[in-house]
């Protein structure tokens, strides 16, 4: 086991269309997270553009690093800027992934970067292991084993968070993932970029029942199935174009959310869980959100919701899930890189 030298741990995120960065001390307490989105750059392509991505990172890596090191009281050494009883930066954390090739590197080569100036090991982070970490910083309290409903616009996820480090994954998409169905249906019905928004706005005037939509491997396993649900909507607008689009927009967020919430209770039943988390963008849905704390409460279930800011991508969390890998674990070697299609730790081959 290597502890951090000092408890502050300095993370990182390059991942996808979020620059940030953030200071969390002993894994728990966050006294900085400084988020720069991107969402602007992207909007007029309907979608993230890799090679934008990029060269954006480069652009915010230093001024969004030195708000966070200045909003957590630290000096760009990584030092308190007055005798103040805080520590000096003990590890840089950096996502290495999965996510866009081009936009992880920024962040793993700034992080490694850092760590060697400062001496300092350097702990390379997976995306998804941050995810789950962000119930973690927000409620320490939370009673394990939880069930983490992991639903961003890559990945839909069940995990059996055991203790910290240890976890085992129960279901998973076997196609797109949950929040990739929201931004093409978003996309296909012109709502904008990201959809999960644009979809929740419009479904909220809409009528729940008005098209009879699939519910994909509902009752069938752990495992989740989307593409099927985003055809269903395209031949049903196609085929019907006169439907409203509010009607449609919350006749799919209902079908998609019934698959959500009916998994993750029966995946808690299945490991005798505590409680429910949610976590990753598409946790920010209020129908989802809604619907799981009701189902969890009648199941007895303890319901875990992070705040929204902390269910999207931040640093926070990768900083937070890199203070425990590098006491389980121990610093990466400098020679680790970046991994476009890094999988979740703790997979088991699946049949
Ligand atoms: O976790 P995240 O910020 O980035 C990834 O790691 O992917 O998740 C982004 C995803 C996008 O697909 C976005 O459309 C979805 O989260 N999302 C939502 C909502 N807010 C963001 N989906 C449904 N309802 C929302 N309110
Ligand atoms: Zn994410």
């Amino acid at each position: 086991m290597t502890a951090p030298a000092s408890g502050l741990v300095l993370g990182l995120e390059t991942s996808c269309d979020e620059t940030a960065a953030a200071v969390v001390a002993g894994g728990r307490d966050v006294l900085s997270s400084v988020v720069s989105s991107q969402v602007d750059l992207h909007v007029r392509y309907g979608g993230v553009v890799p090679e934008i991505a990029g060269r954006a990172h480069l652009e915010q890596i230093v001024p969004v690093v030195s708000e966070a090191l200045a909003a957590a009281g630290l000096d760009r050494s990584g030092a308190p800027v007055s005798p103040s009883g805080l520590e000096s930066i003990g590890a840089v954390a950096a996502t290495v992934g999965p996510g866009l090739i081009g936009a992880l590197l920024v962040g793993v080569s700034f992080a490694k970067s850092l760590a060697l100036a400062w001496g300092v090991p350097f702990v390379g982070v997976n995306h998804l292991e941050g995810h789950l970490y962000a119930s973690l910083l927000e409620d320490p309290d939370l009673e394990l084993p939880v069930v983490v409903l992991i639903v961003s616009g890559g990945h839909t996820l069940l995990v059996a968070l055991e203790k910290p480090g240890h976890y085992a994954v129960l279901g998973e998409t076997l196609d797109d993932a949950a929040g990739e169905a929201f931004d093409k249906v978003a996309r296909f019905l012109g709502l904008g970029y990201p959809g999960g928004p644009g979809v929740e706005r419009a479904a909220r005037e809409g009528d729940p029942a008005a098209v009879a939509l699939p519910r994909p491997m509902l009752g069938d396993g752990l495992d989740f199935s989307f593409s099927g649900l985003k055809t269903a909507v395209v031949q049903h607008v196609t085929r019907h174009p006169e439907v409203s689009t509010p009607d449609v927009a919350a006749s799919f967020q209902a079908a998609a959310v019934d698959v959500l919430v009916d998994k993750t209770l029966v995946a808690a039943d299945s490991i005798g869980a505590r409680g429910i988390c949610l976590a990753g963008g598409v946790a920010a849905n209020t129908s989802l959100r809604e619907r799981i704390v009701g189902a969890g409460a009648e199941a007895g279930l303890r319901v875990f919701l992070p705040s929204r800011a902390m269910c999207t991508d931040n640093a926070a969390m990768i900083a937070a899930a890199g203070h425990f890998r590098l006491a389980m674990d121990g610093a990466s070697p400098m020679s680790t890189g970046a991994d476009a299609s890094l999988r979740f730790p703790g997979h088991e081959p699946r049949r």
